[in-house]
């Protein structure tokens, strides 16, 4: 059987975080499964359609790579998202590979990032493997956000920080909750003053640059309006290898 591995990513337009997070996944992922053809998708149309009108790159759907990969013969394939949870996008994705199983003698799908409890510590110790925080500094992370019931995910990451003893970490939303507010009360609690801003998102694209530390109406700006001396740590997750780590570990669960 001919075996081929697609990793579907929700995608960035920023070319220099997409080399060092997705690309870099997906090397590793040839690099550990020399016998798998490994694709590419995202599944953000809108950033594909940007990469298109911008960059003139062309980077498949979901359903286009399953076509180009049964196209190419292979009958055995392995999703593994790099979404970080269970939410909207990989229900979207999920809901595509339903549609074109039947190109396939077998589709097997690997798990988000955050799915296990296991998953929560391994992802943490990964993060502050790699983070070093200076004395009495706070790390703050952003993570996305969404409407869907698995942005439960964020409180129960920053509740795992601190189950592992990692006090000094607090984790916000974008767009959903906890929020900027949230974090900034908990700030306060603490009564540190120096606070490390870090996305907790694949990439550090545009909610990382801008969202996070613009130089206007960011968490920058605002928690810099409360007094706090922020530092920026412009780090997607992919550029963690213990969280690329998890994502392989993640592929060979589902094979
Ligand atoms: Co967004």
């Amino acid at each position: 059987m001919k075996k081929g591995i697609l990793v579907v990513s929700f995608g960035t337009s920023h070319l220099d975080t997409l080399e060092k997070t997705i690309a870099v996944i997906e090397k590793e992922i040839a690099d550990r499964f020399p016998d798998a053809g490994v694709y590419r998708a995202f599944t953000s149309g809108m950033i594909i359609r940007k990469l298109k009108r911008t960059e003139q790159i062309h980077i498949d759907t979901v359903t286009e790579a399953l076509q180009r990969m049964s196209e190419d013969g292979i009958d055995e394939v392995i999703v593994q998202p790099t979404h970080i949870i269970n939410g909207i996008e990989n229900d979207r994705m999920m809901e595509d590979l339903m549609e074109y199983m039947s190109l396939f003698r077998r589709i097997r799908v690997g798990k988000p990032l955050l799915s296990s409890v296991d998953d929560y510590k391994k992802s943490i110790h990964a993060v502050m493997a790699e983070t070093e925080l200076s004395e009495g500094e706070m790390l703050v992370l952003m993570g996305h956000g969404t409407d869907h019931h698995a942005n439960s995910a964020y409180p129960t990451l920053e509740y795992t920080f601190h189950a592992l003893g990692y006090n000094q970490v607090l984790v916000g939303t974008v767009e959903s909750f906890p929020e900027l507010k949230n974090v900034m009360a908990k700030l306060k609690i603490a009564g540190k003053k120096k606070v490390a801003l870090m996305p907790f998102m694949l990439v550090a694209g545009d909610h990382a640059k801008n969202d996070m530390a613009g130089e206007e109406d960011s968490w920058k700006s605002e928690l810099e309006e409360e007094g706090y001396e922020v530092r920026v740590i412009m780090k997607g997750l992919g550029e963690f290898s213990g969280i690329r780590k998890i994502f392989l570990e993640h592929i060979e669960e589902a094979m």
